[in-house]
């Protein structure tokens, strides 16, 4: 079901790719929260584009920072390709543990990784370690376009 081949990063583009999402982060506009999210997606073709959560005056509005990085890839013409994303938090909040997408970024995120039949890879960074997770693991049998099609 679904499922694109399994994803491999070298050290190096790991690294870069949460650097991005680390540096996406400082421009989040989060007052509500105090919770900077940064995400960076990676493409096939070597392109990275980042995102930050957007909050709102009306709280329950607010953009978290993977779906704002989908928006301005969909934006941008891309409709598939995705091999990686990272996704960083804040590092003095909570206990400290990988962040991990919530629910409806995966589904954000899985659209556009169906629409180009690509499996990414999830990098969820903590303070010490960083999990990586596919994104089939984040959502298995997940709904999409291919559903639609
Ligand atoms: N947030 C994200 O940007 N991504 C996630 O996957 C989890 C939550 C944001 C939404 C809100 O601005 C803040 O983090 C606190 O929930």
């Amino acid at each position: 079901m679904g499922g694109g081949a399994e994803v491999t990063l070298g050290e190096a583009q790991r690294a870069e790719l949460i650097e991005a999402a680390r540096s996406a982060a400082r421009h989040a506009y989060a007052p509500y929260s105090d919770y900077s999210v940064g995400a960076a997606l990676l493409f096939e073709d070597g392109a990275v584009i980042t995102g930050c959560n957007v909050e709102n005056a009306s709280y329950g509005l607010a953009l978290c920072a993977e779906t704002v990085a989908v928006a301005k890839a969909l934006g941008e013409g891309r409709r598939g390709g995705l091999v990686a994303v990272a996704v960083t938090g804040p590092t003095d909040k909570g206990d400290g543990a990988p962040i991990t997408p919530c629910g409806r970024c995966r589904q954000v995120l899985n659209e556009i990784a169906q629409l180009g039949a690509t499996d990414p890879l999830v990098l969820c960074v903590g303070t010490e370690r960083t999990e990586s997770v596919s994104l089939s693991d984040l959502l298995p049998r997940a709904f999409g376009p291919a559903n639609l099609a």
